[in-house]
């Protein structure tokens, strides 16, 4: 297997695909709220500091694992360790669990610029002036939200069925470029809409809300609260604890650099997000102050903000405001799309490595049961929305089951596997393969048997307790 299977062409080629699945939806629609929800400059610091310690330590494991074993994530521990081989199927179904919602939003992504685009070449409105009802009378459709999930899913399925260096490597060198490009232009055009700078300063500057009551006092509780919340951004930023750096690592040179690819992908991965900040904050901050509205509220959390909010604050801008919706969800959905062929390619790898079907039938595979799983969340705003699984509908539940739950508990295996069973000499001697050495090797062995395990293990309790507490009320407190 490992003689001829694919690899990358050559170094930045991995670069370039794993910062592809890196920068998704969640760098630029869930960093900017967390950020401006969690006292703007504090989180970003906090945020900073945890991709550059632990992002830099988890993804270094989780790659040179790939690369040692030159298999994919379902059986790249069984084949280290027999015992450890339900390790492998934990990140196989993560995987296969998020790539049907993550497509289902994907979906909603390209319905809005397909909307967007008929309004900037026909010169109409967009999206109207009830952005609230128009988006949920989309996502309460009985079929479209299933039908441009599966326009998502059969795309990224085209791609993945050409294979890693036909494939994933071509389509990256067209929708990454692209990808930068729009972004900073859309960061640069708010910037210099009149008063950006306030919101430029709301987003930038730490606010005591990162650890202070309301009342003023200093808060524990809100400063857990932020740290988890970044650190939860930090694992689903990077793509980690779900293989997909286990199987992208696997296609690895061996004369390539892991350390250096490692800090270069999540440079791409933290600049983007900082870029969408500085897009999505400004804009909406001004929008809240001219509306009269809490800026907190302004930047809901949920799929409102992308789209609800901003299409009304794109509609402010008059006759180039369907253009600027237009660039911005091109721009999502190229971030989307690559990061959907990145769990798609982990998926088909899976099946590749341990049942020996070629690539095609694994694609046929691995799209139907993508597909079929998409039902339910396509439908569960719609026709299904009276059902709720734990209190939550079909997309949240496997957002929060996967989330919160499964990739703790995989990211937190993984280092007890690689502390304490494998030995992290054998990371490290795979990664300094090529002659470059590892910096802060104690540091990083204790990192990975001690303080992750933990800092993972108290992310599962706290989030769990927080579900426990707002879906049944059980429990008192909850971070
Ligand atoms: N890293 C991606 C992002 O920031 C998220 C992702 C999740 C990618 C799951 C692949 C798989 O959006």
């Amino acid at each position: 297997m490992s003689e001829n299977r694919e690899s990358w062409s050559g170094q930045i080629m991995f670069v370039i695909a794993a910062a592809a699945s890196a920068i998704g939806l969640g760098n630029l629609w869930r960093f900017p709220y967390l950020a401006a929800q969690y006292g703007g400059g504090a989180f970003i610091l906090v945020y900073i500091a945890l991709v550059a310690t632990m992002g830099i330590a988890l993804m270094t494991t989780e790659i040179a694992i790939g690369r040692m074993t030159r298999e994919s994530q379902l059986t790249a521990y069984g084949r280290l360790d027999r015992r450890w081989r339900g390790c492998g199927i934990l990140s196989t179904a993560i995987a296969l669990v998020i790539l049907p919602y993550y497509s289902v939003v994907g979906g909603w992504v390209l319905k809005y610029l397909l909307v967007y685009a008929r309004a900037a070449f026909t010169g109409t409105e967009a999206v109207g002036g009830d952005s609230a009802g128009f988006f949920n009378a989309f996502i309460g459709a009985s079929f479209a939200p299933f039908g441009y999930g599966a326009l998502f899913i059969i795309t990224a399925a085209f791609v993945v069925s050409l294979g890693v260096q036909d494939g994933i490597e071509k389509s990256n060198l067209v929708l990454m470029p692209l990808l930068l490009v729009i972004a900073f232009a859309l960061a640069v055009y708010v910037l210099t809409l009149p008063g950006a700078l306030a919101g430029v300063r709301y987003y930038l500057c730490p606010s005591a809300s990162a650890f202070a009551d309301p009342d003023g006092g200093f808060s524990w509780m809100r400063l857990m609260r932020m740290t988890m919340g970044a650190m939860g951004q930090m694992f689903y930023s990077g793509s980690l604890a779900m293989g997909i750096m286990i199987t992208y690592g696997s296609y690895m040179r061996r004369e390539d650099s892991v350390v250096r690819s490692v800090l270069r992908i999540e440079f791409f991965d933290t600049l983007i997000a900082l870029l969408a900040g500085f897009m999505i904050v400004p804009v909406v901050y001004l929008f809240a102050v001219q509306e009269g509205m809490p800026v907190e509220t302004a930047m809901n959390a949920g799929p409102g903000l992308m789209f609800i909010t901003l299409p009304k604050v794109f509609a402010t801008f008059g006759a180039s405001g369907v253009w600027v919706g237009l660039l911005f969800f091109a721009l999502v959905l190229f971030a989307a799309l690559t990061s959907a062929i990145s769990l798609y390619e982990a998926g088909v790898a899976a099946f590749v490595d341990s049942l020996r079907v070629s690539r095609g039938v694994s694609v046929a595979f691995v799209g139907t049961l993508s597909l079929l799983l998409s039902v339910f969340s396509a439908l569960g705003f719609g026709v299904w929305g009276d059902i709720r699984i734990c209190g939550q509908t079909f997309l949240d539940f496997f957002d929060f089951i996967t989330n919160s739950v499964l990739m703790p508990v995989a990211a937190m295996l993984t280092c007890v596997f690689v502390g304490w069973r494998l030995g992290v000499g054998r990371i490290v001697g795979e990664v300094e393969r090529e002659g470059r050495r590892l910096p802060m090797k104690a540091a990083y062995a204790f990192f990975i048997r001690y303080l992750a395990p933990l800092i993972l293990l108290a992310i599962l309790v706290s989030q769990v307790m927080a579900f426990l507490h707002d879906s049944f009320g059980i429990g008192s407190w909850h971070i």
